[in-house]
């Protein structure tokens, strides 16, 4: 997989990209993440890319231009079949089944905005996949590209060592996951579950799977009852 994160602020993905899963998923060749630096599209001699919004009011607006020539660009060195996201906090909610989805794509593309918005003919024109992280406003649209772009590199085949820590993870089957225990088996007074200790993987399997439902009827609700579901 391939993904370009289009941002005015390359710097902020360093640490994230050079650390933990991302950094082995690069390493490994299954994935290459570029960043590319939306004022170098600018036309502008001082490398602006926004002006005050008309109508007025608060704040500035990312021009079209600059990002139309950022993805035009980046379809032209052939990502022209490349999923395009743009990071906002009024697009479709990311989920787990939204991750999967983007994981099977090839290439993708990411828009971080910035400031109030984009001009609107970003959306218009290029018609990009709006996708939010949730009800609450960023800075900026570069840390939910990390989190998009974490969950969806930890669902690349070959990512993750074990196939079976993903099927087992909260929200693989819409529910959530099963506690865990590790040393030592009494903490504080609290012990671990006996039946964890009985070697009698049936009884483990069994135990676990009525704890994920039992938490997942409990704090999530939602996702039991198909209404709730997305
Ligand atoms: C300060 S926010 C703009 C908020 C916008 N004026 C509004 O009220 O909806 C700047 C940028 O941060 C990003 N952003 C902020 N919150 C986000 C969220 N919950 N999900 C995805 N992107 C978000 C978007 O790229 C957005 O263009």
């Amino acid at each position: 997989m391939r993904i370009d994160v289009v941002t005015l602020f390359p710097g902020m993905f360093e640490g994230v990209l050079r650390e933990s899963i991302l950094r082995i998923a690069q390493e490994k060749g299954l994935v290459e993440i570029n960043l590319v630096n939306l004022r170098d599209f600018s036309t502008d001699k001082h490398h602006k890319v926004d002006a005050p919004p008309y109508g007025g009011g608060p704040g500035m607006v990312i021009m079209a231009d600059p990002v139309f020539r950022a993805v035009e660009r980046l379809r032209d060195q052939g990502r022209e079949n490349a999923e395009l996201v743009l990071l906002s906090p009024i697009g479709t909610r990311l989920t787990q089944r939204l991750a999967r989805r983007l994981a099977r794509a090839s290439n993708l593309i990411l828009l971080c905005g910035h400031y109030e918005a984009f001009d609107e003919r970003v959306v218009e024109g290029l018609r990009p996949l709006e996708v939010s992280i949730g009800d609450f406003v960023l800075t900026g649209g570069e840390i939910p590209a990390m989190v998009l772009i974490d969950c969806v590199v930890r669902l690349v085949p070959g990512v993750l060592g074990a196939a079976e820590s993903l099927a087992e993870e909260s929200f693989a089957e819409d529910r959530l996951e099963y506690p865990h225990y590790t040393r030592p088996q009494v903490y504080r007074g609290m012990a671990v579950p006996e039946v964890l200790l009985s070697g009698h993987h049936a009884e483990i399997e069994k135990w676990r799977r009525e704890q994920a439902e039992k938490r997942t009827r409990e704090r999530r609700p939602d996702l039991v009852n198909p209404e709730g579901k997305e």
